[in-house]
């Protein structure tokens, strides 16, 4: 049995694989409508979300199978002290597959270890996002057409991001990809990332200013300060700011650079940019349902 914790759980060709499975689902939906017909999907959420919960849930609706779980832990029987370990042997009981958001890293990687059914990874704590990342490379890979020979810069809260570190590792896999990491020195990418960079002798740099680098982007990805995971409130009001995406900044960027955000937005992208071709963040939502109902037919082993 099988669990997705890290993009890298995924080998690259097995990446391939899964993506153009996803382009299939999205060319004939239909073909797969019944495919999970009897299947459950069980969505855990310890912590809040729009986009994972409802696109995981929409996923296995679209392939005719049913879901169970809960969006709140303050509903569920963590709130009597009930350990994620016992919960997923609970879960195993009712459902055949789990997507499991936790605001402890690592939590649902304990949760596979303990489980009947292949668990998901959707986002724990500062750590990992590997939907998130499969969402991102099948929107760069069906929008730009390849996943190697590009400079993408990341920006905003590049220390606190989990969509920004799950990415890093998946992309540093494939061949001539330049990462210029654009933040405010309290958010710098974590050392572990760039040592990993490093010792695959892969080009990135560090800078502060957008402005600057805007012009030698192929893809952009900007990211919301994390603002449940600062510990005090004085820090995070000083630096949800830092960064806003306007107009006058879009107009430096090349014509075919694209803007991705995993989202929720707060300030960091102005709405005015919404209607510019290259913002494909609306885009990337839609990608993200299509990636997670190849994810669940491959877990389930029923493509
Ligand atoms: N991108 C993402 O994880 O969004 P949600 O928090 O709404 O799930």
């Amino acid at each position: 049995m099988r669990h997705l914790m890290n993009p890298m759980d995924f080998s690259v060709e097995e990446l391939d694989k899964l993506f153009d499975l996803a382009v299939d689902i999205e060319k004939d939906p239909q073909k797969y409508a019944h495919m999970c017909a009897g299947k459950k999907l069980a969505t855990c959420f310890y912590e809040p979300s729009t986009r994972t919960r409802l696109s995981f849930e929409t996923a296995m609706l679209n392939l005719g199978g049913s879901v169970i779980g809960f969006s709140d832990a303050g509903s569920s029987s963590a709130a009597k002290g009930e350990s994620v370990s016992d919960t997923i042997r609970v879960i195993s009981c009712f459902a055949d597959i789990c997507a499991m958001r936790h605001p402890k890293e690592g939590a649902p990687m304990v949760a596979a270890s303990r489980s009947g059914i292949p668990v998901i990874n959707a986002g724990d704590g500062g750590h990992q996002h590997p939907t998130q990342t499969l969402t991102d490379l099948l929107t760069i890979r069906a929008l730009k057409g390849r996943l190697d020979n590009f400079t993408i810069g990341l920006c905003g809260d590049l220390k606190f991001g989990r969509t920004v570190h799950s990415l890093v590792n998946a992309l540093a896999r494939y061949s001539n990809v330049r990462f210029v990491f654009i933040s405010p020195e309290e958010l710098r990418i974590p050392g572990y990332l760039r040592d990993m960079l490093w010792d695959k002798a892969i080009t990135f740099e560090e800078v502060i200013r957008l402005e600057d680098v805007m012009g030698k982007l192929d893809l952009l990805y900007m990211t919301r300060v994390q603002r449940e995971r600062f510990f005090n409130e004085e820090d995070y009001v000083r630096l949800k700011d830092f960064y806003i995406l306007n107009k006058a900044k879009m107009d430096l960027a090349k014509e075919d650079m694209l803007v991705l955000h995993p989202l929720p937005r707060v300030n960091e992208i102005s709405v005015e940019v919404d209607d510019d071709p290259r913002a494909v963040y609306f885009k990337q939502v839609q990608y993200g349902v299509y990636v997670r109902m190849a994810l669940i037919l491959t877990l389930l082993e029923l493509a």
